[in-house]
Formats: structure tokens, sequence, C-alpha cells
């Protein structure tokens, strides 16, 4: 029997190398699509020979967006950046990058398209990043209406952005900031979650035309979340209030650095709840039990205690 071909977009990233890894044990031949698929060969010992094959595509050029799909039974787009720099925009990534993945999926005659976006895409809201993550969804369900769309809340596990980024703050800092008085609610999720949800998405019929909010078992506060870390990680530091606007003006310099650790797009998004809306479909609807952050995050944060072994590289 022929092996059925998936194309993941943006495979090598966080969330992507879980996804690949689910992918081959299901028996797809997965194409890694990516700008640097040097660094993508790492995910080969993860299937059979010649069952993932890193290659070279970026979202913005639609030729190689199609190459990468020609023959192609599915597609996965996981692409996204968390701010802009010259012509790597929102709308040049999210909007026009998920549009020309959508319609080479459709060109080449895929049966099924799982587009990655965010909780709080809204075409409306106050961060370009989430009006072209909505712009990204809109132009997707245009050109492949029966596409399936995932909005994760902030996603936890070994090489996350956010526990890793707070906790090697923490190794380094006397203090922590909480901006807007961290008050701002989250729903972390699990990586490996959010990864069965995409395998699913794409196998299941059902889940053709949905969109569906990915969160976790519970809400927190973003003071509660650096609570929880410090207290895993062993360290006592002041958590500081820093309001909003004095956020938005230190992010101002912030952003000149070459990877900023603060924007002033993310501070309007920080304004906003990231939490699963009760109106949509989420985990559960696709069968996954969501897995509790105290769980995992003991697994991966303990090498930021004092004498942890820093260095220790975490296993997917
Ligand atoms: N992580 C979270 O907490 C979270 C929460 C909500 C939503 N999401 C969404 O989930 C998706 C995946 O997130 P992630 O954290 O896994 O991202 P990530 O770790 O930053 O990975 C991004 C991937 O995209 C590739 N890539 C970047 N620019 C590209 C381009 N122009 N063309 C082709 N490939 C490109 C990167 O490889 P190269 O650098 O080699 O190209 C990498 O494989 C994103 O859309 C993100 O917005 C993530």
């Amino acid at each position: 029997m022929a092996t059925r071909v998936v194309t993941v977009f943006g495979g090598s990233g966080f969330i992507g190398r879980h996804l690949v890894r689910r992918l081959a044990r299901r028996g797809w031949t997965v194409r890694v699509a990516v700008r640097h698929p040097s660094r993508a060969q790492f995910l080969k010992p993860m299937g059979h020979v010649g069952q993932i094959a890193p290659l070279c595509a970026r979202v913005e050029d639609p030729l190689s967006v199609q190459a990468a799909l020609a023959g192609a039974q599915a597609a996965v787009n996981l692409v996204g950046i968390l701010y802009e720099r010259g012509r790597r925009s929102f709308a040049a990534v999210h909007a026009r990058g998920a549009q020309h993945v959508a319609e080479a999926a459709a060109g080449a005659g895929a049966e099924a398209l799982v587009q990655v976006s965010a909780i709080g895409a809204d075409r409306h809201a106050e961060a370009e990043y989430a009006r072209s993550k909505a712009a990204g969804e809109a132009a997707v369900r245009t050109a492949f209406p029966t596409a399936t769309v995932l909005r994760p809340s902030i996603v936890f596990g070994p090489e996350d952005d956010f526990f890793n980024r707070f906790a090697a703050m923490a190794r380094l800092s006397p203090a922590l900031p909480l901006i807007g008085g961290g008050r701002t609610r989250f729903q972390p999720v699990y990586v490996g979650d959010v990864a069965e949800a995409i395998a699913r998405s794409l196998e299941r019929p059902e889940a053709q035309g949905r969109i569906y909010e990915l969160g976790g078992p519970r809400v927190y506060t973003f003071k509660e979340l650096m609570e929880i870390l410090l207290h895993e990680i062993r360290r006592r530091r002041l958590l500081v209030p820093l309001p909003y606007g004095m956020a938005e003006l230190q992010a101002t310099f912030l952003e000149c650095l070459p990877v900023p650790p603060l924007t002033r797009d993310q501070v309007r998004l920080l304004r906003h709840d990231n939490v699963a809306s009760s109106d949509l479909p989420g985990l559960r609807e696709l069968g996954i039990d969501p897995t509790a952050l105290e769980v995992v995050i003991p697994t991966y944060l303990d090498r930021y205690r004092p004498g942890g072994r820093f260095n220790r590289t975490a296993a997917v």
C-alpha cells in the first residue's frame, strides 16, 4: 500500500518536532518544509530510513511552497513569528504565508490541511500578531474550506519559549516583572497534546472545516504561573508589578535588540486573557484528556535549580 505523504511547514520548531515524531509513528511519510533544512536533520532518526525528509521552503515564496506540497495528501502549517524583522512581517508570514500554503495544498489535491493559529486571533485585535493570525485563518478558509484551524493557548514542554525564558531570567535576576500586574489569564497546553490534536485533525473527517481552541486543564494568572515556576526551580525572587504603559516604554528599547525579549505588540497581547472559548470545541472533542502543567514542568525545569545541570539537553 502506498504511504501517505504529509508536508509539515515549520516541522523543526518546538511543536513541529513533537508532531513529526507522532506522524511518523502513525505511518505517514513526512516532508519537513523549513528555511534551514540542515537544522531539521535531527528529526530523521524519528522515522525509518527515508520516512522523514527535510526540505527547503519559505512560506513567503509560493513556488517553494508548491514544490514542497507536490503529491502530498495532507499539509500542516506551523510557521509563525513572535516579532517582525524587515520583510519578515506578520502580514507576510502569518497572512500571506498561510494563504500560499492553503492555495498550494488545494492545488496539489491534498485531502486535509491543519492551520495552527493562536487564541486571540481576531481581525479587530489591538495586536498586529493577533490580527495577522486572523487574516491567515480567513485566507485559509477561502482557499481550502475544509481546513481545520487549531488555536492553542501558550504551549509548554521541554523546549518551550515561555517557562524556559522566565526560568533563565530568574537564574540571573533578583526580580521578575509582572506586566499589567500579572493578572492576564492563560490556559497552558502541553505540546504533546497539541501535536496529538494536529495528528487527529488530519485523520478525522469530523474535524474538517472546524476551529478548535486548545487549552490545558486549568486557567492561571500570569502571576500564578510565575509563582509555580519559582517554586519549581527552588528560587525566591521579587515579583514586581509593571504597568502596561511602562512595559510598552521598555519594549520600545528592547525591540532594537537582535532577538527582542519583549515588543510593544506583545504587551498589547498581554492586555487580553489567553483562555480557550467555551463556545468552541477543544482537546476533549478530539478525544484528548489535557495534561496538567504540574506533571510536566518538573521534568525539564529542574535544570534551573541552584546546582542544576543547566546544560542537560531535554529529550523530545
Ligand atoms: N509555542 C507557543 O506557545 C504557541 C502558542 C500559540 C500558537 N503557536 C503557534 O504555533 C505555531 C508553531 O509554534 P512553535 O512555537 O513551534 O514555533 P517555532 O518553534 O518558532 O518554530 C517555527 C518553525 O517554522 C520554521 N519557519 C520559520 N519561518 C519560516 C518561513 N518563513 N518559511 C518556512 N518555515 C519557517 C522554522 O524553521 P526555520 O527557521 O528553519 O525556517 C521552525 O521550524 C506558530 O504558528 C505559532 O504562532 C505557538
